[in-house]
């Protein structure tokens, strides 16, 4: 199990709003849970998400190109519940460490199929809404190469690149890094936590 959130990774959360960290689950969970994660796509359970809410929601795959499940239905499976577990401390963690205040998290399975399939820069923070406060991505990828491409590109000073390698941890500020993943040539998997902090004006989601 990965160590406690460092003082670096405190500091360059609080200062451009990211780090990057190998190894959050351990290799033999992450091959694990994609695993578990494959099992899904084959029995299905994988959809083209929708973009926005209410009025904005529309599916584009220009826009983009991966296929989605929220792990809430599949936590039976402790390949998946023991990822949920892993977030969870770093909620504590993150709590501990800062002011933010997250209260709960939803993780979503992402899988981008290969074929050039990315997504365009945007921010995760939904518009109106406090409700995104943290970003969290651990990568399933164990034979990742670079002509794969399917980096994760921050929107930050240097525009850093970040590769989708197996067990790799990227954390993010969801209201203030806007970021986007390359066109991707090899089936990429990643689980995504969004902790969020509890808001007055709106209902969870
Ligand atoms: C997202 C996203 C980045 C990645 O799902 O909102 O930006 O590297 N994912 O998978
Ligand atoms: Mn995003």
């Amino acid at each position: 199990m990965s160590p406690a959130l460092s003082d670096a990774e405190v500091d360059a959360l609080g200062g451009d709003g990211w780090f990057v960290r190998d190894g959050f689950l351990g290799a033999d969970r992450a091959l694990a849970a994609r695993d578990a994660a494959r099992s899904l796509a084959a029995a299905e359970a994988l959809r083209a998400p929708g973009l926005g809410r209410g009025a904005d929601h529309r599916l584009d795959p220009t826009v983009r190109g991966d296929q989605t499940a929220w792990l809430r239905d599949h936590l039976a499976d402790p390949r998946l519940a023991v990822v949920s577990a892993r977030f969870e401390a770093l909620r504590v963690e993150l709590n501990a460490a800062t002011w933010l205040g997250l209260t709960h998290f939803t993780v979503q399975l992402a899988c981008y199929p290969g074929g050039g399939a990315g997504y365009a820069r945007h921010l995760d923070a939904l518009r109106g809404s406090i409700n995104r406060v943290v970003t969290a991505i651990v990568y399933l990828n164990p034979e990742w190469l670079p002509e794969h491409g399917g980096l994760l590109r921050l929107f930050v000073t240097g525009t850093p690149e970040v590769a989708p390698l197996l067990d790799r941890l990227v954390v993010f500020r969801s209201d203030a890094v806007p970021h986007e993943v390359c066109p991707t040539f090899a089936e990429r998997w990643a689980l995504t936590a969004w902790f969020r902090k509890r808001d007055p004006e709106r209902p969870a989601i």
